[in-house]
């Protein structure tokens, strides 16, 4: 085990840009350096590494991470190997704690990819041990075939199963790979127990994490994923498709599908072109993914409230990678069924027939705009103006938005020269890089915003400020842990201060990854970072009076301090 204290100083002092530079030679591009892509083939360079946030992205096909993953992903080091190495480079001597002295000598190192592939066949494995597995699958009406074309398996019930497969279980890259947890005791087990397992596929066709169902319907949660690794992003994998690309080609479209069970029940009925988001809303980066195989992207969600929402964010977070030949369409199965129930009652035709009439985004923007306003008043216009405003910024699409923005003054009932000036818009045309990035930063939240630019400039972040917000969500946690290890670590880099943030939400991780990378660097994040602390305090100070109002509205006027008649006459309420 390498001393976490040690990566991180490590990281700090190693020049991500060398490092790349060194496998792939890198030209100056602005503030950045770039090149074409290790990781996928292309003929102009969208591989970007930055020196100030120590981070490389691909905007091509999203692939990014810090020194120690490019070594990994590109040399195919395991983790400790790229420590070794990385080390090595800039002069510094791994140490090792204590608790390794009495473990047995590592003979072969093994990698995370190895590692999860091995766990990959012991699950498929155990799956034709397991009567009971196999019946839950065979109740859920898939065959043999379909379970073997997904790699399906079974994670057995009991602590320590995969000690079989792994002789050295305390081996670090179990626990990297997420395949073990750790209790407070620092006892491990494995993270996967009586679960069917489904094995992620990255582009190559490479394990690089798991989905587990429980069999039994109390046990919770009801789906398991692997943690975001260093092989593992959410918010760049779809499950499903490494499986289905040959067929998201032939079919000329790919279906977007909430769940690992509706992408294997619709291929067990011959729509085998379908993937899904990891439990997570999908982004950019999918849609991005995506867009590389197919023109036709289409979502499908649950007719629930929940498949709802879950539409309206996708459609929104498709906004930025828009263009007019991507044809995307949202399809709302009726309320109480999943592709997975709808295709298993009504079957391929009926289904396929629900893909034909799914809603063309812009329809369901409009439709989604105006639902819940009747448009009568001049107010209602206004509302529906505002409303449109930041979705019709950020498409880059020069068609769509026209298009979009046309049928929105029609409903406001301003002329479209009137709409353009009320909304300030620029002219469409080809979108630059930067205007992509600044338009993907637009909805962003004070706190987001707060902890993007303490993590440009750490050295602003102050005690008071850890304590600016309480801990009352994931964010705010994340947050308060973002400022903490800020405050601590004043001269390291993005990319090492969010490396040195633990225990917090895989999903928000992913997302404030995905929004450092497309940060526009040359923002002033002084100027930001004092704006959104102002803006954030505002906002806790205006919580807390309504709060205070609340409970003081209660009280008889008779009950009420002296302070707090001042309050209430400074608030304006009588
Ligand atoms: P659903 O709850 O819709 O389940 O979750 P499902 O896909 O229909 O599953 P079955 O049919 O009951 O087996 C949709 C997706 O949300 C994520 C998973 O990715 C799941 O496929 N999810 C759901 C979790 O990550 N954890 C959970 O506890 C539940
Ligand atoms: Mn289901």
């Amino acid at each position: 085990m390498i001393p976490e204290q040690f990566i991180q100083e490590l990281l700090n002092r190693v020049d991500v840009v060398d490092v790349v530079d060194k496998s792939v030679p890198l030209k100056k591009a602005g503030a950045n350096f770039s090149a074409c892509c290790p990781f996928h083939n292309e003929k102009s360079p969208s591989f970007t590494v930055s020196p100030t946030k120590q981070f490389y992205h691909c905007f091509g096909c999203g692939a990014h991470g810090t020194a120690i993953s490019f070594l990994m992903e590109y040399n195919g080091l395991s983790f400790v190997e790229a420590i070794h190495d990385l080390a090595k480079q800039v002069g510094m001597i791994v140490p090792q704690e204590a608790r390794d002295v009495d473990r047995p000598p590592k003979q072969s190192v093994v990698g995370l990819q190895e590692a999860l592939q091995q766990a990959a066949l012991y699950y498929k494995a155990e799956l034709k041990k397991s009567e009971r597995a196999i019946a839950y699958l065979k109740s859920r009406g898939l065959s043999g075939l379909i379970a073997a074309k997904f790699q399906v398996g079974y994670a057995p019930a009991g602590w320590q199963n995969l000690q079989s497969v792994f002789p050295h279980y305390e081996h670090e890259v179990l626990n990297t790979a997420g395949l073990v947890v750790e209790n407070e005791q620092g006892k491990r087990y494995d993270r996967f127990r009586d679960r069917i397992m489904f094995p992620i596929h990255n582009r190559k066709g490479e394990v690089i994490g798991f989905g587990g169902r429980v069999i039994n319907p109390e046990d919770t949660p009801k789906y398991y994923n692997s943690p975001e690794t260093p092989v593992f992003q959410k918010g760049h994998e779809l499950y499903g498709l490494f499986v289905a690309r040959r067929a998201i080609r032939d079919a000329g479209r790919v279906l977007v599908v909430e769940g690992y069970m509706d992408v294997v029940a619709l291929a067990q009925y011959g729509i085998d072109y379908a993937v899904a988001a990891l439990g997570t809303a999908t982004t950019p980066f999918h849609i991005a993914k995506l867009m590389r195989q197919t023109d036709e992207v289409v979502f499908s969600f649950d007719g629930d409230q929940a498949g709802r929402s879950a539409a309206w964010r996708a459609a929104i977070n498709a906004l930025p990678a828009l263009t007019d030949k991507l044809k995307l369409r949202f399809m709302f199965l009726p309320t109480g069924h999943d592709p997975d129930s709808f295709v298993r009652e009504f079957g391929k035709v009926q289904f396929e027939m629900e893909i034909q009439s799914a809603m063309p985004l812009s329809q369901y923007i409009v439709q989604h705009l105006s639902e819940h306003n009747p448009l009568h008043s001049q107010e209602d216009r206004v509302k529906l103006l505002n409303e449109a405003e930041p979705i019709l910024k950020q498409i880059n699409a020069p068609r769509l938005s026209l298009m979009l923005r046309k049928k929105i003054a029609e409903l406001a009932q301003v002329t479209d020269t009137e709409m353009q000036g009320l909304l300030k818009l620029t002219k469409v045309g080809k979108p630059t890089a930067k205007a992509i990035q600044r338009q993907s930063r637009s909805p962003m939240s004070i706190k987001k915003r707060l902890m993007l630019s303490a993590l440009m400039r750490p050295d602003l972040v102050t005690k008071e400020d850890v304590a600016l917000v309480p801990n009352v969500t994931d964010e705010d946690r994340f947050l308060n842990k973002v400022l903490s290890v800020c405050l601590a670590n004043p001269s390291y880099k993005p990319a090492v201060l969010l490396h040195s943030v633990k225990g917090v939400d895989a999903g928000l991780m992913a997302d404030v990854e995905s929004e450092l990378h497309l940060l526009d660097e040359s923002l002033d994040f002084a100027l930001e970072f004092s704006g959104a602390r102002t803006q954030l305090l505002e906002t806790v100070q205006q919580m807390k009076e309504t709060q205070l109002l609340h409970q003081i509205k209660e009280k008889p006027i008779s009950a009420l301090t002296d302070e707090e008649r001042e309050m209430l006459k400074k608030l304006g309420v009588k």
